[in-house]
């Protein structure tokens, strides 16, 4: 028995130093060899202490999870989203407590809330926070959590709240081998403490960080008084704990929230928690029905969310192209309510396995449309059908790669409606006044089919259109009639030739000069031009081939597309420059900059670049540079030269 009790008490020790404090004190093969010594020792005795390290390796499957009532209501945060109403927030607390408030700053871990009951020093149950009243038991799932103490110095009753974390390190190493991947370290959490076999639990190495103590009782009978003492005991009682930092001032604690990268930490945070670091304050500013009035969270910007995916419709872009747009169930994603993400096409949709009814994960990229992720859970959800005929026009569709499209080019219209949108923007043709909604109303009141009509509508016919007044008219027939001087460039845009882009519009531009060049060029001629490849070459020999005419049409109407040339003489004349690094101004500003003064803007390293900007923290072009002798400056010269 005595060998017993010292061989727990040792492991338990070490395995704090292992978990808790990052500090081994021995190898693993020798904690092994205690370990099994104690689990030989146990089996022969049948006895199991208390605070055994054997409790954690996952029981017996539980059938349901009991009701647990906690000792004390656990409560929820209330949040701010902006560092104004986070001053807001200080403002009125020092008001109420008519002095200087010091605070307390710990991460808004992105877990689940766990608490914990511990009486006369040994762990006794966990439970989940449920209705803040009455939670789950998950004694037998928390057991496994290597890092929390079976037994503490503390002896009375406790009650202690933290979040279940599942460590980004952990997930990785997880997912090597895991059949079913984790999609994210907070379901790896919440799925495996809500799993009723602790074995599943074990295995998701799973930790706990504890930020509050949320009942106590007697013991050493001392009274907490600040949440620096809290989290002093909790430590001193062996917890884990993440507390930043203590102020006054609440600048000082927004440039600490400021100066947090998220993306530096082993576990998911959504925000930062900022607390009144006195208990005698806090009682005075007391409870809402939900949260304390003495805590507050600052959320950062969600950047993925879960929701439930409605249904999924098929659009029709200008190139006749459909795209699948799934309907969500509204649900809250950088600040905006989220209803529609989309999911590029239908390979996507087959190797995400997405299902219509399914629980999706959706995340903010450089779009607006967020994108469908994956799935989460999969309810009763049903395959996404692949529509033959056009939603819009009935015509039969056709596969290509990855990709359906509609052939009806002329007869379907969103591809009309698209075509025009693009023809009008900025950039292309740069027709003011004409949103999506008009652009419909010209199609379905005035019979409007192609680019080129256009410029045959006249007051008469505007006037019939919803929103178009006197102003409105004049404005937008004398932006049509400016459209016909376009430069060349924004012409070629505006043609909506498959694969070329603003970008390589300009390009084009430059090297024809002309658009009756262009219209004239051979797939040879077109590869000719740096950045020009196959498929962008092939493109455009198929779209003169088809739509010859329109050329000439665009002529017969007064457009008159006209090229000039770029100012010659500015300090990169005639030199082909690439930016790499972080530099201090955008790479669309420092593009444009370049070009104005002569140069040309390169996407890659080669043979033939002349310069290359690097700035921090440049990579793999810098380092080809290098190898190819190229001219190489830095941020600051940059600088200094555009100003010279
Ligand atoms: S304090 C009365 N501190 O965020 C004390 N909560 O959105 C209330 N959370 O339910 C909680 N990190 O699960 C507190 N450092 C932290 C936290 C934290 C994460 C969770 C907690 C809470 C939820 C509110």
């Amino acid at each position: 028995m005595s060998r017993m009790e010292e061989l727990v008490e040792q492991l338990n020790r070490y395995a704090y130093h292992y978990y808790v404090l990052d500090n081994p004190l021995i190898s693993d093969g020798q904690y092994d060899k205690l370990y099994d010594e104690l689990a030989a020792l146990e089996k022969a005795e049948n006895i199991v202490l208390p605070s055994s390290p054997t409790r954690r390796i996952g029981g017996e499957p539980v059938r349901e999870f009991a009701e647990h009532k906690h000792l004390h209501k656990l409560y929820s945060l209330d949040k701010r989203n902006s560092f104004e109403e986070l001053s807001a927030w200080d403002e009125k607390i020092k008001k109420a407590a008519e002095r200087e408030v010091e605070y307390t700053l710990e991460y808004k871990l992105d877990g689940l809330t766990l608490c914990l009951t511990y009486e006369d020093g040994f762990f006794r149950c966990a439970s989940t926070r449920g209705n803040g009243t009455v939670g789950e038991d998950v004694t037998a799932q928390v057991s496994t959590v290597k890092s929390i103490p079976l037994e503490i110095p503390f002896k009375g009753v406790l009650e202690v709240q933290g979040e279940g974390i599942m460590r980004l390190s952990a997930l990785r190493e997880y997912n090597k081998t895991a059949k079913e991947p984790l999609k994210n370290a907070r379901n790896g959490v919440a799925g495996a403490i809500r799993n009723l076999d602790p074995k599943v639990t074990a295995q998701r190495k799973l930790d706990i960080i504890f930020y509050n103590v949320n009942y106590k009782r007697g013991g050493d009978g001392k009274l907490l008084s600040s949440q620096s003492e809290c989290i002093e005991f909790l430590r001193a009682n062996r917890f884990k704990t993440e507390m930043l930092f203590c102020s006054e001032n609440m600048s000082e604690i927004i440039d600490k929230i400021n100066a947090v990268d998220k993306n530096r930490l082993d576990f998911l945070i959504d925000g930062m928690v900022v607390k009144v670091n006195d208990f005698a304050l806090r009682d005075k500013l007391g409870y809402t029905d939900k949260f304390p009035r003495w805590a507050m969270a600052y959320k950062f910007e969600a950047e993925e969310a879960v929701t439930k995916l409605k249904d999924v419709v098929w659009q029709v872009g200008r190139t006749g192209k459909l795209t699948p747009l799934g309907k969500l169930e509204p649900v809250e994603l950088c600040g905006a309510t989220i209803q529609k993400a989309t999911l590029n096409n239908y390979g996507d949709i087959r190797r995400k396995g997405i299902k219509i009814g399914a629980t999706v994960f959706i995340r903010r990229s450089n779009d607006v449309i967020p994108e469908i992720l994956g799935i989460a859970e999969e309810l009763d959800g049903k395959d996404v059908p692949v529509p033959e005929t056009c939603p819009a026009c009935g015509a039969e569709l056709y596969e290509n790669g990855a990709h359906i499209f509609c052939p009806n080019e002329y007869g379907c219209k969103p591809q009309v409606c698209g075509r025009i949108e693009h023809f009008c923007s900025k950039g292309c043709m740069d027709i003011d006044g004409v949103s999506d909604k008009t652009i419909e109303r010209l199609y379905d009141t005035l019979g409007v089919r192609s680019v080129t009509d256009l410029y045959f509508l006249d007051e008469e016919g505007l006037s019939k259109i919803d929103g178009f007044k006197e102003k409105k008219i004049s404005n937008f027939l004398a932006s049509v009639e400016n459209s016909k001087q376009v430069k060349l460039g924004n012409f070629i845009n505006a043609l909506g030739i498959p694969n070329v882009g603003r970008k390589t519009a300009e390009d084009l531009a430059e090297s024809f000069k002309s658009i009756d060049a262009l219209a004239a060029a051979d797939a040879q001629s077109l590869l000719e031009i740096d950045e020009v490849g196959e498929i962008v070459a092939g493109s455009i020999v198929a779209f003169f081939e088809k739509h010859g005419e329109i050329v000439e049409r665009f002529k017969n109407l007064g457009i008159n597309p006209r090229f000039e040339e770029r100012n010659v003489g500015g300090v990169f004349d005639g030199l082909k420059v690439v930016l790499t690094g972080k530099i201090s101004m955008p790479r669309d500003a420092a593009a444009k900059i370049i070009e104005e003064r002569g140069g040309k803007v390169q996407s890659a390293v080669t043979q033939d670049t002349d310069l290359v900007i690097a700035g921090e923290d440049a990579g793999s072009k810098l380092e080809k540079a290098r190898k190819l002798g190229v001219k190489i400056i830095d941020d600051n010269e940059f600088k200094s030269l555009i100003n010279s």
